[in-house]
């Protein structure tokens, strides 16, 4: 199977884009990030603080989490509820990353991750995909902006949505918070890949990312 795989800091348009080229291209969009989100959303309910490793380890094993995709479109599922309209929540990106940091999470996900590979062509996004889910991968990309410009980005989606709480510096705090501990963990850190090709999209339209990552698609499948 051809597959792509695509690192970068939360609120980089990874998964936008990475949507985008999977449907022009005619793969399989696979979001990580979901998963860690459906993990943590679980453990939330149940009562279990994110940051626990030892409230964790007994139950993970457990937690029968799937994905399934069905028209294309990604289903994450825990306990056979579908979690995907729960967890786009700013605590549960939090949770998420906070979960992201044991390895009891990531070992049980990196299975999925990898059985996915297996079964689609996919453009697969995260923080440790070139790295460590697919090391072999046709082509890595690391999409980045400044933090500033990635806040910015996520408050205009918020106020669009008819959010009126949003808050530029409180947006932006929680996207350093959580750049630092993705990238400071000890297991599988938020980095580039040496092999990976680094796209600042600080300074470019979506739609300019999303026609330079398809011509690096076409490109590596044509290699
Ligand atoms: O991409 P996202 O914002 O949905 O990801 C939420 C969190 O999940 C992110 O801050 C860290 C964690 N994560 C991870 O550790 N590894 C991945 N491959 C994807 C996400």
């Amino acid at each position: 199977m051809f597959c792509v795989a695509i690192d970068g800091p939360g609120g980089a348009g990874k998964s936008t884009v990475a949507k985008a080229a999977a449907s022009r291209m005619d793969m399989q969009y696979v979001d990580t990030g979901a998963m860690f989100r459906a993990v943590a959303y679980a453990l939330i309910r149940r009562g279990i603080d994110p940051e626990d490793e030892a409230a964790i380890k007994p139950v993970i094993g457990d937690l029968n989490v799937r994905v399934d995709y069905i028209d294309h479109k990604q289903i994450v599922s825990v306990e056979d509820v579908d979690v995907t309209p729960y967890i786009r929540t700013p605590e549960v990106g939090q949770g998420a990353s906070k979960v992201g940091v044991h390895g009891c999470v990531r070992e049980k996900l990196l299975a999925i991750q990898r059985q996915v590979a297996e079964d689609y062509s996919v453009i697969m996004d995260g923080r440790d995909i070139g790295t460590v889910v697919l090391p072999m991968a046709d082509l890595k990309l690391f999409i980045t902006a400044s933090a500033e410009e990635r806040a910015k980005r996520r408050y205009k989606e918020l106020v669009a949505a008819g959010n009126t709480e949003a808050d530029l510096a409180t947006i932006e705090a929680e996207i350093r918070e959580r750049d630092y501990r993705d990238s400071h963990r000890a297991i599988a850190p938020l980095k580039q890949a040496d092999d990976a090709y680094l796209l600042d999209t600080t300074e470019m339209t979506l739609d300019e990312v999303i026609d330079k990552v398809c011509a690096m698609i076409e490109e590596a499948r044509n290699r």
